[in-house]
């Protein structure tokens, strides 16, 4: 069944249009919450960048995680077929993609290696070896880290964030992410050695790991080979559109700003800020702020929510009056049960506790969302943001 947009996603399809005209083109960025059609809408762009004549291989659509590029490309395949399916790709393939043609090396003779700057760590001496060699980061009474292992996430951090390994960059990542680091000196430059020795490993004996396929390219953007096959796409590509974005880091971002030339190209990147969970791995926790001010984006809303009744969208708009929610046109009434986690046990049905979770997958097929409040002995608990009338739902018996 073909959707008709709604005004909003038309309002976007638009701006889409008039960007393919203008000389410099502007990004666009759709911040919205879950189920409001962020995903359709890059399925609806590309049936009208089709329309223009725009060829997938001109498109790039990323997606963050297998799972949510199977899922994007089956509604590729699905509205637009195998070739414009194709298009949909994890970020990190088309960063490994760019590795690969640079070096001209075949995926059969790449290894991936998780372990790989472990192992340079250990074999640079800084730290511990499976021997038992003490390694130089922890062998002195004062340490210059306590957990060696927080050496592995540092190396990490700084490629995600496109950090030179300075003294200074690495204090800031130790006081963000608390890495037990107390000699900032010192594990700078036990980085900056294991950080150069990766980008050998990568360069000359195609080791890397996962982070690498999108930092080498990056790294290297200004040097040839890099440079001519990053060119190249550059080129070839009009339009690239980014799913789940809030989820984007710094060196993705870097990378994508490579691939971008405002005179023939732009980025479409759709999200929901209150979904963004994976600061602890790296990203950004304002990623969609920034990639809106490094691509220069206007900024789009969604606030019809597609997955819920009407009655689950007035809870949240009384929980959170900031937020500009609707239901969709032939949205169903829905229910609202209130439970307590006793009776979860004796429920079949699916429950849902959190806003993102709500919005995520709406209510069950009957169309009820449950509240589940924790009993205890002395009674159960109300919690002090659920408005009045949810509470009196409660059945006291
Ligand atoms: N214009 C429309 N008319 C009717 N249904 C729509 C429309 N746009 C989207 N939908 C439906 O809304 C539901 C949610 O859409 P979609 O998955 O694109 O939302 P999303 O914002 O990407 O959600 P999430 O944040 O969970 O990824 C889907 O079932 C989709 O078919
Ligand atoms: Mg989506």
């Amino acid at each position: 069944m073909k959707l008709k947009p709604s005004t909003y996603q038309t309002a976007i399809i638009k701006a889409v249009e008039e960007n393919l005209a203008k000389p410099i083109k502007n990004g666009i960025t759709v911040n919205a919450l879950a189920g409001s059609g962020k995903s359709t809408l890059l399925v609806m762009i590309a049936n009208v960048l089709k329309r223009y004549g725009i060829r997938p291989e001109e498109v790039a659509v990323l997606a963050f995680g297998n799972k949510n590029k199977a899922d994007l490309s089956k509604k590729f395949q699905e509205k637009l077929g195998t070739e414009w399916s194709e298009s949909v790709r994890t970020i990190h393939s088309l960063g490994y993609q760019l590795y690969r043609d640079a070096l001209f090396v075949r995926h059969k003779l790449v290894k991936i290696q998780d372990w790989k700057y472990a192992r340079i760590a250990e074999r640079k001496g800084w730290m511990t070896d499976k021997n038992g060699f003490v390694g130089k980061l922890v062998e002195n009474d004062i340490p210059a880290i306590r957990d060696e292992q927080e050496f592995i996430r540092l190396l990490e951090l700084l490629r995600l964030y496109c950090y030179e390994p300075t003294t200074e960059n690495v204090a800031a990542l130790n006081g963000e992410y608390r890495l037990s680091i107390i000699n900032n000196e010192v594990v700078a430059q036990a980085a900056k050695e294991c950080l150069e020795a990766g980008e050998d490993e990568a360069i000359f004996r195609y080791i890397i790991d996962r982070v690498d396929m999108c930092y080498l390219p990056w790294k290297q953007k200004d040097n040839s080979p890099f440079s001519d096959v990053i060119a190249k796409l550059r080129r070839q590509l009009k339009v690239i559109m980014v799913d789940e974005s809030q989820d984007t880091d710094q060196l993705q971002i870097e990378l994508i700003a490579s691939l971008i030339e405002p005179g023939q190209s732009f980025i479409i990147a759709v999200g929901d800020h209150y979904q963004s969970v994976y600061h602890f791995r790296g990203c950004l926790n304002n990623g969609m702020e920034i990639l809106g001010k490094r691509f220069n984006c206007i900024n789009f809303d969604l606030p019809i929510n597609y997955r819920c009744g009407q009655v689950h969208l007035e809870l949240v708009r009384e929980i959170f009056p900031h937020i500009h929610i609707l239901a969709r046109p032939d949205a169903p009434t829905g229910e609202i049960r209130v439970i307590s986690n006793k009776d979860l046990e004796q429920e079949d049905h699916l429950i849902y506790v959190s806003l993102t979770r709500v919005l995520a997958n709406g209510s069950d097929e009957s169309g009820i969302l449950y509240l589940v409040l924790r009993e205890r002995e002395d009674g159960v608990m109300f919690p002090s943001w659920l408005p009045e009338k949810y509470c009196q739902l409660w059945n006291f018996n």
